[in-house]
């Protein structure tokens, strides 16, 4: 649940009058993506813009914010614009004060990992493996490696049209079970620091089902919705056919043509859309460090 306090209606109100800031939205050349260059989002943001970045989320699913030299309050406070935050499971990994920013790291510090260093190693929407879902990512980035660490996007709503009509209407009825314990003692098994889940944390990630093939509810757009990561099975299916089914429609789903190729640059702030697109991170070298943070924005029930 969100608390609305008094300083939030003072800056809304701040930041509906708020002058415009000069910044421009410049498409990426790739199925997904663009970058907003010259805004900073811990500047008060008026209506008319904030309308201009909430149209470039939903035409490119990713924006990346150039140059946030901003604090994890400004991150959340600019988060919290578009929805309610959600809080990850792997409480583990907070940011200390700050319990809606998740760090994803590969930094070890006196031998305990800082952050969740195996974030998206497997195609994935951000939560789907809840009732509502992830509407989108805020990812900010704090410390990047000299090479690798790249995170990749693939355009799911292009998954769907492309996908041959006879497996369209085939899929279009059916739903999927998505669960974050898919693949998480096959993770702990490879990353051993990752911790024991509580019974707590495990009542908490109780699995969901959603149809396979979801409508924005912004836009309108179908979109194929099942993952590698989270989902288990299709409902109603025997498992020999489920698994056929689902791997016949992860391998369509991130095709080179539907994928853009995020290479971090020093403070940016990605800004992906969960309901239109999966996303993997493509792999950092152990020797080098990787620190992000992250806020969750959440969705509507899937439709
Ligand atoms: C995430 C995630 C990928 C990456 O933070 O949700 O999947 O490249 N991260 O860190
Ligand atoms: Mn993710």
């Amino acid at each position: 649940m969100t608390v609305i306090t008094p300083t939030d209606i003072e800056n809304a109100a701040a930041q509906a009058v708020a002058a415009p800031q000069d910044f421009e939205v410049r498409p990426f050349d790739a199925p997904v993506g663009a970058e907003v260059v010259g805004l900073d989002i811990s500047k008060p943001i008026n209506a008319a813009d904030f309308a201009r970045l909430h149209r470039a989320h939903l035409d490119h699913h990713v924006v990346v914010f150039r140059d946030q030299r901003v604090s994890p309050e400004d991150h959340v406070a600019f988060s919290r614009r578009f929805g309610p935050l959600q809080i990850h499971v792997l409480h583990q990994f907070q940011l200390q004060g700050h319990p809606e920013v998740l760090i994803v790291s590969n930094i070890k510090e006196n031998g305990e990992p800082i952050g969740l260093g195996d974030a998206g190693v497997y195609w994935h929407s951000d939560l789907s493996y809840k009732e509502t879902p992830s509407l989108g990512s805020l990812l900010h980035a704090q410390e990047l490696p000299s090479e690798g660490g790249d995170t990749l996007f693939a355009d799911q709503h292009l998954a769907w049209e492309t996908l041959p009509p006879a497996l369209q209407q085939r899929i279009l009825p059916l739903k999927a079970e998505h669960s974050y314990l898919a693949k998480y003692e096959e993770l702990r098994a490879k990353n051993p620091w990752r911790p024991k889940l509580s019974q707590q944390q495990v009542d908490q990630v109780a699995p969901a089902v959603h149809p396979i093939v979801r409508t924005h509810p912004e836009t309108g757009r179908k979109a194929l919705f099942v993952s590698e990561h989270f989902t288990t099975r299709i409902v109603g299916l025997p498992q020999d056919e489920s698994d056929a089914l689902l791997a016949e429609l992860f391998a369509h789903s991130v095709q080179p043509a539907f994928v853009y190729r995020h290479e971090w640059k020093p403070h940016d702030l990605v800004f992906w859309d969960n309901r239109s697109l999966m996303h993997l991170a493509a792999g950092t070298p152990d020797h080098l460090r990787r620190k992000l943070f992250r806020t969750t924005i959440e969705g509507d029930r899937v439709f």
